[in-house]
């Protein structure tokens, strides 16, 4: 059994490390809550400043979505109806990530919400998922103006955002949707007609990148692959859930 002494030393450290976290942006850890009572350290303000760290996960992507709104690291800002951070569970197994905002996301401030939206939303259902199983973002959290391809400086200035989404949410796959995510997460030199299909990994998740479905609007014949390839994300959530 530990002492007052060690328990408040090692507490102490506990603390430290977690503030050496915050300097990075990190906000929340996968910790459970401690159990209601009799287990509180005696020190009631160590307590308290270690309790601030750790948010349930919906609350984390609310704290998220107030730094997405300050975001000056860019000047899609000042072009930008909304920002879509993104939606979905805020601990969904499986995360899709597409490029930017379109107009009609931007005008809602809702991932995928126009055409290539609807074909997604399909996409999600053929492999027996709903939108609310599952959590929807971009690379982006601003339109583009014009709807033109993410300049490399965007990508990088937004890519943290997604970072901490990931931290978050915990996702057991990334499904990427078309050349912008699969660039951003797996390298610039990657070719998505390539790569498509593949079981790769991205900071330790299992990542399977796929057409994007504005895409598969403009060439249906692709629509196969992109099944197989959802056919792929699903074998992988069964083989990550099974005991
Ligand atoms: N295309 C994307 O990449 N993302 C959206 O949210 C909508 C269209």
């Amino acid at each position: 059994m530990a002492t007052r002494d060690e328990f408040n030393a090692t507490a102490r450290l506990l603390k430290q490390r977690l503030e050496g976290l915050a300097v990075w942006g990190v906000r929340e850890l996968p910790v459970p809550r401690p159990a209601a009572s009799g287990s509180s350290p005696r020190d009631p303000e160590l307590w308290r400043g270690m309790n601030r760290q750790v948010d349930s996960p919906a609350q984390a992507l609310a704290r998220l979505e107030q730094e997405v709104i300050a975001c000056r690291r860019c000047p899609l800002y000042r072009t930008r109806t909304h920002h879509v951070l993104g939606e979905g569970h805020p601990r969904a197994k499986l995360m899709f990530v597409g490029e930017a905002p379109g107009r009609e996301e931007d005008l809602q401030g809702r991932p995928f919400v126009g055409a290539a939206g609807r074909l997604l939303t399909k996409m999600i259902e053929a492999i027996g998922l709903t939108r609310q199983d599952v959590y929807i973002c971009n690379i982006l959290k601003d339109r583009p103006p014009n709807n033109r391809p993410p300049e490399p400086s965007e990508v990088e200035a937004c890519l943290p955002f997604l970072e901490r989404q990931l931290a978050i949410i915990q996702p057991a796959v990334i499904c990427a949707l078309g050349a912008t995510p699969a660039k951003a997460l797996l390298g610039a030199h990657v070719a998505i007609t390539k790569v498509r299909g593949q079981v790769r990994e991205y900071r330790g998740i299992l990542l399977v990148p796929t057409f994007h479905p504005a895409y598969l609007l403009r060439n249906p014949p692709a629509k196969r692959f992109a099944w197989r390839d959802l056919k792929t994300v699903k074998a992988l959530l069964s083989e990550t859930s099974s005991p």
